[in-house]
């Protein structure tokens, strides 16, 4: 914790690189833990082409959804600590995999989800294909999809188009949002600290982004119940809950 401490005090640009670990103190499960949405879902199932493909496999999507969404979850101390070191003028901004908006809700101000977001959606046209979406521009807010769907429309279809609608994250075999992995690099390219919590550090082009921060100099810290393959690389490594370690340290960097 000192040095965890130590290496944020001397860092005034910091960036923070997230995934789902810095969400389970709100009550969200992450992917790969044991009892994580994979050992309940099949990731093979939810990729663009068969969302696109199938009104089966759109309407179970709604409903793992409306189950993500069922419990009320607030942001914990590991998303305050980067909004606070944020308004601090110490932190660059924060680099997600996350689609739970709770960074934003903990205050900070640049967020780079690079999976999208769980709390829009959108509409992504009649036949896309090359898991790129094709979509008329309509946007809506993730309620009112539940809206319809709680009103028995169980693949609610795009009111100004017809197409299809999907919640406006990036599945599996999906490209990502246009400018996203610029934004990202350009956040990784520029800071003298990267943290990465809570995240297994697997899922590419995102888990290159602590390397892209290494190789422009700047200090790596992983936070993270477990190993990750970037553990080697690191400045430091802390073996513990991201809330838990970062709202402390945090705190007492910036008292
Ligand atoms: N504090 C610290 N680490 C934690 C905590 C916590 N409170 N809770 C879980 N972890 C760790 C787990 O040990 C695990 O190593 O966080 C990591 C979460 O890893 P994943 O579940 O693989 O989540 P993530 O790295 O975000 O997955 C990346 O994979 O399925 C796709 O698009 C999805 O964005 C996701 C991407």
């Amino acid at each position: 914790m000192q040095r965890l401490t130590d290496l944020l005090a001397r860092s005034e640009r910091v960036v923070g690189f997230t995934g789902a670990g810095v969400s389970t103190e709100s009550g969200i499960p992450d992917f790969r833990s044991p009892g994580g949405v994979w050992s309940r879902y099949d990731p093979s199932e939810f990729t663009f082409g068969r969302y696109a493909a199938s009104p089966e496999v759109r309407a179970r999507s709604w409903l793992m959804r409306r189950e993500f969404f069922a419990t009320p979850f607030e942001p914990n101390p590991a998303h305050h600590a980067f909004a606070a070191l944020e308004r601090a003028g110490r932190c660059l901004g924060v680099v997600t995999q996350n689609i739970d908006g709770l960074h934003q809700r903990a205050g900070s101000r640049t967020v780079v989800e690079l999976h999208g977001t769980a709390t829009e959606v959108m509409c992504i046209g009649h036949a896309p294909v090359h898991g790129t979406p094709d979509g008329c521009g309509f946007h809506e807010t993730h309620a009112w999809a539940m809206a319809r769907v709680d009103a028995g429309d169980p693949d609610p279809a795009c009111p100004s188009c017809g197409g299809i609608v999907k919640s406006a994250t990036v599945s599996f075999e999906q490209v990502l949002f246009p400018g996203v992995v610029e934004a990202a690099y350009d956040l990784a390219s520029r800071c003298d600290l990267m943290v990465a919590a809570g995240s297994s550090l697997q899922v590419y082009p995102a888990a290159g982004l602590p390397e892209v921060a290494l190789g422009h100099g700047a200090r790596l810290v992983i936070v993270n119940d477990e190993p990750t393959p970037l553990d080697s690389v690191a400045t430091l490594v802390v073996r513990g809950k991201a809330g838990a370690t970062l709202g402390p340290a945090v705190e007492e960097v910036l008292s």
